[in-house]
């Protein structure tokens, strides 16, 4: 049995204050009848719990999708750098959230931020090669020797195996779409060191099913939908 202020506010939704105030305003129900109080406990299991007659899950996890902007640290504590947590209000960084998969201090873009062990684990398995897809700028111009060569796989003077990955030329001769199948430090930097054309911007636009919702500002967050939710549950039944 769980306090329903704990329930509604782990969504991500709501800090415990909002949900006090929605609870008093009349407008949270629970199995059909209005809440009276933030602090009446309920089992999850089965609860129809509603906010203006709208569902919400009262499911234990969390899932938010971040607008990475540079100059964050993807982990969740650090002792000298900003971590993206730092990006969420108070009541979201007690939930026990962490980013399921790094991207660079200076790489922007897509971050999933989720308490969900289980599921974080099958997003990053290298064992499912899950597609994520970047917006690359470099310093020179990309030709199809570039593509190619990131088609064969490529295998680094550092001794770095890289899978077979997409390089997608876009019209200025600087930028493409690269999609890796898996994520090893500083991959596509070193992939492109090695062409001769240093990354100068780098920005995840996709994760498997996910793709950065093009409404968040650099620094903003947002939780996901029940169907972004789906699709990520989708993948770890595979
Ligand atoms: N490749 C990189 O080099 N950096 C990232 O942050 C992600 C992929």
């Amino acid at each position: 049995m769980e306090r329903l202020d704990k329930i509604l506010a782990g969504t991500g939704r709501w800090s415990r204050r909002e949900v006090r105030e929605l609870v008093k305003a009349g407008r949270v129900t629970v199995n059909g009848i209005t809440a009276r109080s933030a602090e009446e406990k309920y089992d999850r299991e089965g609860l129809d719990l509603r906010v203006d007659g709208e569902p919400v899950s009262g499911e234990k996890y969390v899932y938010l999708m971040l607008h990475k902007p540079a100059g964050y640290v993807s982990a969740t504590d650090d002792p000298r750098e900003t971590t993206v947590l730092e990006l969420l209000p108070s009541h979201l960084r007690r939930v026990g959230l962490f980013p399921a998969g790094r991207l660079d201090k200076d790489t922007e873009g897509l971050l999933l931020l989720t308490n969900d062990g289980p599921l974080a684990h099958a997003l990053l398995s290298p064992r499912r090669h899950v597609d994520k897809t970047y917006f690359v700028r470099v310093d020179g111009a990309l030709d199809c020797s570039d593509e190619e060569a990131f088609a064969a796989g490529m295998t680094l003077g550092d001794g770095l195996v890289c899978l077979p990955a997409g390089l997608e030329r876009l019209e200025a001769p600087n930028e493409a779409l690269v999609t890796l199948r898996e994520g090893k430090y500083h991959q596509i930097k070193r992939m492109l060191a090695a062409r001769g054309k240093p990354v100068v911007y780098l920005k995840r636009l996709t994760m498997g099913p996910l793709k950065l919702d093009e409404s968040l500002a650099a620094g903003e967050w947002r939780p996901l939908t029940a169907a972004e939710q789906g699709a990520l549950k989708a993948l770890e039944g595979k």
